[in-house]
């Protein structure tokens, strides 16, 4: 009798070993304890501008600011961040974005602008570096995250920073900024963004040649070639020309939900070649409608899994950068809850080792890979190409020559998505 009894006692350990028969309670969430969850666009240097001019020896980052009376939810509508929310939602990694908008009324400042956003991205990672690190190769994310700290990247959304200029771009990438998004919402004299692709607006310039050369300088340099924001030619032919690849650091999927913002599926097939990555966005206009939630968001991802591959998916949330999130996706605190869903969800699909590649492998696989090109194109000479006049007269928005023409700014002041 107390045999058996010791039998039944054990059983269930019995049952638990064999692999076959039970189902991997695993949480999805562990995924983020083995790899950095690395967010592709967070804007929090903007509010940073916008709410304190930059001046943030006040600003109390590595506290819940949920009910700040600048930063809370009631205060902001579009304030979603900080250090201790990260902490809950296991943020490993983050890109944060300095941008500047460019509105034509004001381009003569657009260049300091956007290097005193790089700055503050500087001096924010300095004062809290008990839990950011400053980083700007793919290894470094790594060496963060054994350091338990957020690995902090410097994005730069939108070509109009570099004022049409090669040595504009080079003296970014040497302030840390790892990626360009090649286009904010003005069409560029090189590079048209994603608004002519809406039905009463046509294509004007495509990527020119010179917004080709740019392209392969951010290739020698290894800076990531960011192509959100962009139109679909612009996508599609710097998928052409480009020699690493690419990421989009904030778009969802088109055929999920039309706009044109998000990325198109003959695109997507272009990404599956290039093996590059597309970061899938928030915002619940990109998504579905206001009452998108955070099923809607993994609509996207699967999507994007199932044209581009499994290797080419990642996250780019755009909290900060946007005035409304999916239900259960309300603040940084909430990215676990999506790893745990999509493996509840999908089992098969969704293993931790997929869900790591979600999280950040494919991110830091694509950087890495950047970091090679560059390594192969070290004895090719810095391009001195200028912006081809022709460049300049045909199009619309040239920064520093007041346009003729003001052709598209949809009106990302207040709200920059
Ligand atoms: C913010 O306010 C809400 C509602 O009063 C409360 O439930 C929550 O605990 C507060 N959060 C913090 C961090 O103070
Ligand atoms: C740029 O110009 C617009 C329109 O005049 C204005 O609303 C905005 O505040 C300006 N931005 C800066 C940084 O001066
Ligand atoms: C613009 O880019 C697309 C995508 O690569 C290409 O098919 C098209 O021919 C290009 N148009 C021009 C005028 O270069
Ligand atoms: C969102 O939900 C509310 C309440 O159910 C509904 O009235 C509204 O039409 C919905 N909005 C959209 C855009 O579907
Ligand atoms: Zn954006």
């Amino acid at each position: 009798m107390l045999k058996l009894l010791s039998l039944l006692a054990i059983l269930p350990y019995l049952c638990h070993s064999l692999p076959a028969t039970t189902p991997d309670l695993t949480p999805g969430r562990t995924a983020l304890d083995n790899f950095p969850l690395i967010d592709g666009h967070n804007d929090l240097p903007y509010n940073l501008y916008s709410k304190l001019k930059n001046q943030i020896s006040k600003f109390a980052f590595d506290s819940d600011l949920s009910n700040d009376t600048v930063f809370g939810f009631q205060a902001c509508k579009s304030c979603f961040t900080d250090l201790e929310r990260a902490k809950k939602g296991k943020l490993g990694g983050q890109f944060w974005v300095a941008y500047v908008d460019c509105n034509p009324s004001n381009y003569s400042t657009i260049v300091s602008r956007s290097f005193e956003q790089v700055d503050v991205i500087q001096r924010l990672i300095k004062k809290f570096s008990d839990r950011m690190q400053f980083v700007t190769t793919a290894d470094g994310i790594l060496d963060a995250f054994k350091n338990k700290k957020i690995a902090s990247l410097i994005g730069l959304e939108g070509g109009h920073s570099i004022d049409n200029k090669m040595a504009l771009l080079r003296q970014f990438y040497d302030a840390g900024v790892r990626y360009m998004t090649l286009t904010h919402t003005c069409n560029l004299p090189w590079a048209d963004a994603s608004p002519v692709d809406d039905s009463n607006n046509s294509p004007e310039v495509n990527l020119t040649k010179f917004g080709e050369k740019i392209v392969l300088e951010m290739n020698r340099l290894g800076m990531l070639v960011d192509l959100s924001h962009v139109s679909h030619n612009v996508m599609s032919r710097a998928l052409d020309v480009s020699k690493a690849p690419v990421i989009f650091s904030h778009s969802s999927a088109f055929t999920v939900h039309n706009h044109h913002r998000n990325v198109q599926d003959d695109v997507l097939e272009k990404v599956k070649l290039n093996q590059g990555v597309v970061m899938v966005n928030f915002y619940t206009a990109f998504v579905g409608n206001d009452n998108a939630t955070i099923d809607d968001v993994i609509k996207h991802i699967n999507h994007i899994v199932d044209k581009a591959g499994i290797d080419c998916v990642g996250i780019g949330s755009d909290y900060d950068g946007v005035s409304s999130v999916p239900k259960g996706l309300e603040d940084v605190s909430k990215y676990p809850d999506l790893f745990d869903k999509l493996k509840e969800q999908n089992p098969e699909r969704w293993t931790i080792a997929n869900l790591e590649k979600l999280a950040g492998k494919n991110l830091y696989r694509v950087f890495k890979s950047v970091e090679a090109v560059r390594d192969q194109l070290a004895t090719s000479m810095p391009d001195e190409s200028l912006i081809p006049d022709e460049d300049l007269a045909e199009n619309t928005a040239s920064v520093g020559v007041l346009p003729t023409f003001i052709s598209i700014v949809i009106s990302a002041i207040i709200l920059k998505l």
